[in-house]
Order: C-alpha cells, then structure tokens, then sequence
C-alpha cells in the first residue's frame, strides 16, 4: 500500500528510448552487438531493479550486478536473463548459490578461484575480470601466465564465457589525460592473449559508448563482438562526455505541499536561521527531507518546479520536509497544501545532474541515494 505521496516516477518509455539509443551507438560496423548488459546494481541505480529489469528483459541479452543478494531477488522476481554478479565471491556457499541459481559470477583474483575449486561446484560460466588502470578488482597483466595455466586445468570444471575490464574516466569522462585509450591498449593486449578462449569481451560503459571508441577504426578488433555495460546513460545522463545523442532521465522525484503560511519581513525559516525573509514571504512546507536522499548540501541553493515554475528552496533541507519560497509565484494564490511539485528528474532543468553540479558530486550519487521510503512508481 502506497500512502506517501512524496515518490519517485519511473518511465517506461524513456528508459526503452535511452536503449533504443545506446543500442544504436553499439552498432558497428553494421553488425549488430550481441552482448548488451545493462548495470542495475545498487538497486538499479536507485530507480528500482525489478522495475527496470522487467521492462529490459525482452530487450537485452544480460544483466550486471555487483551483489550475489542483488542477482537473488531479481531471480525471485522471476527474471530469467543471464545475470553477471561483479562483486567478490569469497565463500563456497556463494558459488553454490550461482550453480543453483544459474548466476554468472565475474572472477577478478587468484583467491576468487582458488575458493570457486574448493567449493564443489561441477561447474559454470563465469567472466575474468581484469585491471587494466582502474586499480580496483581485476587480475593485473603480470598474472595472465600464471591464470591461463590455471584456466587450461579447470576447462573440465570452469566455463570462460567472458572477459572483460572497466574504464577509469567513467563518471566523470572527459578524457582529456587518454587514460581510456591507454586502457584499451592494454585491454586489447589482453584479449589477444586471451583469444580463443571466451566467447564475449567488454568493456564499453557509458562513457566509453558515448564517447565511440567501438568506431576507432585503429581499434577495431578481431573479436565476434565487443560487449557493452552501460549504466547512467540508460537512466538518462551523460557522464560528461562531449555527444550528440540525447538521453531522458528516466526517474522523476515528485513531492506536496503539507502546509504554506505567510511570514513577515525578518522571520527566519529552518534550523540554524541561514534564511532571513527581506520581505513578508509566502513559504510553502514541501514533504520532502535529507531522509529521502534530498541532499541537505542543497540547503539555499536548489530549486523546485510548481506548475511550470522554478522555485527556490530556503533553509536547510530538514529529515522530513523542505521549505520553497512561493512569493514570487504567479499562481500562488492558487497554489493549495496537496500542490504536487517536482523536486527534480525527468524532462526538467532540475535534475540529477544539475543538482549534482551545484554540490560537486556526480548525478551517479543522486540516483543512488533516493532511499527506500520514497516509493518507485513506474510511470509510462
Ligand atoms: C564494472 C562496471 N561496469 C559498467 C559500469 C557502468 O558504468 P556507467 O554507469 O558509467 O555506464 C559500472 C559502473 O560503475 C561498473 O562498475
């Protein structure tokens, strides 16, 4: 039961826009890519992963993750679709559960094996992940001798579905340093090292996408296909990549208005009195809070949109509510408690990425801090 009305929207026909878009850059070549994963992990970006992998599912040919629990509940919630869990596998009981649940786990260090051969498993599909700069999970170029002699003795028991690795500019892209084709460099070393021995290689997240490295002629590989792994763009931002493509943010936080008075000139509004009214004010309540993942950096600076119209936010954002100053409204007069506004998201100027910038942080943070108690709503 919904009662809230302080939600987040979801759209359908964005999100099926924005792949319709991605899948479009994913064509080289004329040959149509066949690996096309996207990254729900962290609860599908914070638009819902049963939601958006329900309305994906027909369209792609895997899903990523980064948790085994996260791979559980979308196998629960009946999807059916290949589903790539990237986070470590340290126990037998985990690569058990992926042999049940016909999970691919993504194995990214010698110890990650070492425990996959203690665990029992007869065997599965599984991808290698490898560190190509990001510095993070990933077997480094040093160990490839040492892992093809482990992979040629565990063919009988390990299939290598995959390999792939993962670009360091990814969210914040520019690329203007050549660090993503340094990468490449040595993600197609790596391959070819690797040849014959997988079936699918990727690398390509949004920005690597955006950005057309699939379309280097210099690059293009001798591979079947090179496989994709976007996550932002499908929730409708760009990472900060120069593209002519458009994506649609697909999720749109809406709140009310609880209550709306009339101050006098000198009233201070919120905590800590950082906003003094220089006029009398119309102040509406809005039922919005840092709770919510409504960033309380954004105290004084963001806005919010009332039938049409921007208005600013003034105090700190509290727990459970926010104050907009109405005065300058046109319609305030009509403007009633139960007004629906927008916090941001959608087709609007306030959204995710504008309001990242305005507190130095990425629109990839905003998306994943909506918490749980703003219900999803999948809108189409
Ligand atoms: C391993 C991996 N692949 C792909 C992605 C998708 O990246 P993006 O959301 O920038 O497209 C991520 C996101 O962090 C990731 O960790």
């Amino acid at each position: 039961m919904i009662l809230r009305q302080t939600v987040a929207e979801i759209s359908k026909s964005s999100i099926l826009k924005n792949l319709e878009t991605l899948k479009e850059i994913h064509k080289t070549n004329g040959k149509s890519r066949l690996f096309f994963c996207p990254m729900i992990k962290a609860n599908a970006y914070g638009h819902d992963d049963v939601i958006v992998s329900k309305i994906l599912e027909p369209h792609v040919s895997h899903f990523g993750v980064v948790l085994l629990e996260e791979a559980l509940k979308l196998r629960s919630q009946g999807i059916k679709r290949p589903i790539l869990v990237f986070g470590l596998l340290d126990s037998s009981q985990s690569f058990k559960l992926c042999e049940e649940y016909d999970l691919t786990p993504v194995i990214s260090s010698f110890d990650a094996l070492k425990v996959y051969m203690g665990s029992g498993v007869k065997k599965i599909k599984a991808h290698l992940k490898f560190d190509t700069g990001m510095t993070r999970l990933g077997f480094q170029k040093e160990d490839l001798n040492a892992l093809k002699v482990q992979i040629n003795n565990l063919t009988s028991s390990l299939e290598i579905e995959g390999i792939c690795t993962h670009f360091l500019n990814g969210e914040d892209a520019k690329d203007e340093e050549g660090f993503t084709q340094e990468q490449f460099k040595s993600w197609t070393e790596i391959e070819k090292e690797f040849s014959g021995s997988y079936k699918v290689s990727h690398c390509l997240n949004s920005a690597a996408l955006l950005s057309g490295l699939p379309h280097r002629e210099k690059f293009q590989l001798d591979v079947n296909y090179m496989g994709a792994r976007p996550g932002l763009s499908l929730f409708g931002y760009n990472p900060g990549v120069e593209s002519t493509h458009r994506f649609h943010p697909i999720m749109t936080v809406k709140s009310i208005l609880v209550q709306k008075k009339t101050i006098n000139t000198d009233a201070t509004v919120s905590y800590g009195a950082t906003w003094r009214a220089r006029r009398p004010t119309v102040v509406g309540v809005v039922a919005i809070g840092y709770a919510d993942g409504y960033f309380r950096q954004l105290s004084n600076q963001a806005e919010m949109i009332v039938r049409g119209y921007t208005v600013p936010i003034i105090g700190r954002i509290c727990m459970d509510y926010t104050m907009v100053d109405l005065t300058d409204h046109p319609m305030k007069d009509q403007i009633h408690i139960g007004e629906s506004l927008i916090v941001w998201g959608g087709a609007h100027s306030v959204n995710a990425q504008t309001l990242a910038k305005k507190i130095d942080t990425i629109p990839y943070e905003l998306l994943t801090h909506v918490s749980a108690r703003v219900p999803r709503l999948e809108v189409d």
